[in-house]
């Protein structure tokens, strides 16, 4: 039978035309998208730049209602009946965007622990976006699932696991890591403790009296995730922190004996949120092994040291954790998500593992078709691997590691300044990258601090973070800025003494 490919919708062969395209739903992927793709981008591109031109600073000099009513104004209505075609809109919302975002690539730019990602890191990030593996099954990403084992073995090997027996898997972050640590540790301890299946069984019996400890100045994620897994917030003992912010491994051992009975998770912390304080890995290490608990260390931020010779060392001990957190949006300059998570022994990771007949069959996975489902806490998940194994290969361990370096060194540099400035109060010697400081205020310090920081926020001339010490109001810089020079930090502490002194006139 012969087939007439230009007949109509439905000609009697029963074949039919492509409909017409829906204007600005043309694809990224396929024979014409990188065309059509090297013309949007070309477009956004070109609207980055006037945002960032319209903005003229590292933040939008706006008060958050003006701030917010501006973005509700361009925006309009949010869905429309008919759309404006993907030139406008892409045009529209990112210049939109662009001015009304913080720069983290703007040396005055310094409150979090957020990153600007490296321009390599951004397109490969466009490219995981464009190709769209999902890396919950092989034949979603047949090459992205190797990309993510041999990324995730690279950094195992780094963190001086063995890579052909550790396992790991991309996340959404710290705290999702965190969560998994968690979650692990748990029917890892009571499985062997109580022959109890908790991923089956749910969090009865022995697991009410699971203990997690970590230090006062863990990641809140801690609490927070020991609640989503049933343990409750009230089975976390923070342990008091040495005089270096530090968890005091004394107290640690002391909680330990009073707790001997229960099944117990150690959280230490490699590079506290605000001072980069790294626990003493090794002792922790000890107690947990003494103790039989699973040792998990949230190196979300300080995991970027492993990549500098220098700072490396302030990790000893770390492959002598169960699990271990990274963050590569943080110390590691990629576009958020890039957090990963590792377990020294493949095995740990089993009660992840699901059977699901459209996902992964047995005999799929027999073939070779093995994906990695098992290692997720989702299903759905991007190639975030991806922008981290390109990332990786155009710098190498070196490059990354100078990018450290170059951080840490700005860090000691305006902690030096501080110490010698009048008007300025230096907390404590910085570990890796972030400072905590305080203006010296005649008046209200609390008051002082918070407020000058806001004024600079509203100025749109710097972004400062604030932390708490002892119940007291602190200013922090997150110094993540690679090609931020000594003239910037200089700069912005000027600015921050000019706020200072206007808040406390
Ligand atoms: C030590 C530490 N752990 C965990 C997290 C949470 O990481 P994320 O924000 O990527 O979930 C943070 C965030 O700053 C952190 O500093």
């Amino acid at each position: 039978m012969s087939v007439d490919v230009n007949a109509g919708s439905s000609g009697e062969a029963g074949i039919t035309e492509p409909p017409a395209p829906v204007a600005g739903a043309e694809l990224a992927g396929g024979h014409a998208g990188p065309a059509r793709l090297s013309a949007l981008v070309g477009t956004a591109v070109q609207a980055i730049a006037a945002g960032v031109a319209e903005r003229g600073g590292p933040a939008p000099a706006r008060e958050p209602c003006a701030l917010a009513e501006q973005v509700r104004d361009t925006m309009g209505e949010a869905l429309p009946e008919l759309g404006t075609g993907a030139e406008e809109a892409l045009s529209c919302l990112t210049r939109m965007l662009a001015a009304g975002s913080v720069d983290p690539s703007d040396p005055a730019c310094a409150a979090h622990l957020h990153c600007p990602p490296l321009a390599v890191a951004a397109v490969a990030d466009l490219v995981s976006a464009t190709l769209n593996p999902s890396l919950d099954s092989w034949d979603q990403a047949p090459a992205a699932t190797t990309v993510e084992r041999e990324v995730v073995a690279a950094l195992a090997e780094l963190a001086g696991y063995r890579p052909e027996r550790a396992a790991g898997v991309l996340t959404g972050g710290g705290t999702e890591s965190n969560l998994m640590g968690l979650a692990l540790a748990r029917d890892a301890a009571l499985r062997e403790l109580a022959g109890v299946e908790p991923a089956y069984e749910g969090v009865s019996g022995p697991a009410c009296r699971m203990r997690v400890f970590c230090s006062t100045a863990a990641h809140f994620s801690v609490q927070r995730n020991a609640a989503l897994l049933g343990l409750g917030e009230a089975s976390v003992t923070a342990v008091p922190v040495d005089d270096r912010h530090r968890m005091d491994t004394t107290a640690l051992c002391r909680a330990l004996r009073r707790c001997e009975d229960s099944p117990a998770i150690i959280v230490a912390t490699a590079g506290t949120t605000d001072l980069g304080a790294i626990d003493p890995l090794p002792e922790v290490a000890e107690l947990a092994n003494e103790y039989g608990a699973w040792l998990h260390t949230d190196a979300a931020y300080g995991g970027g040291a492993l990549l500098s010779e220098e700072l490396a060392p302030l990790l000893d001990g770390i492959a002598l954790s169960d699990s271990i957190a990274l963050d590569l949006h943080k110390l590691g300059w990629q576009p958020i998500a890039a957090g990963v998570f590792l377990a020294g022994e493949g095995y740990a990771m089993e009660p992840l593992a699901r059977r699901v007949a459209y996902l992964n069959p047995a005999d799929d996975e027999a073939a070779g078709y093995d994906g990695l489902l098992g290692r997720s806490l989702r299903t759905t998940r991007r190639a975030d691997a991806f922008k981290i194994a390109v990332t990786m290969r155009a710098l190498g361990r070196r490059g990354l590691g100078e990018l450290v370096d170059r951080c840490h060194a700005l860090a000691r540099y305006i902690a030096t300044q501080i110490a010698s400035h009048p008007a300025l109060e230096l907390a404590a010697e910085p570990a890796l990258t972030t400072v905590v400081f305080r203006y010296r205020a005649f008046g209200h310090p609390d008051r002082v601090n918070a407020a000058l920081r806001r004024r600079l926020l509203r100025r749109g001339s710097a972004v400062v973070g604030r932390t708490e010490l002892s119940g007291e109001v602190w200013l922090k810089l997150t110094l993540l800025h690679p090609g931020a020079a000594r003239t910037d930090a200089d700069a912005l502490l000027n600015d921050i003494v000019i706020a200072g002194t206007e808040e406390d006139g």
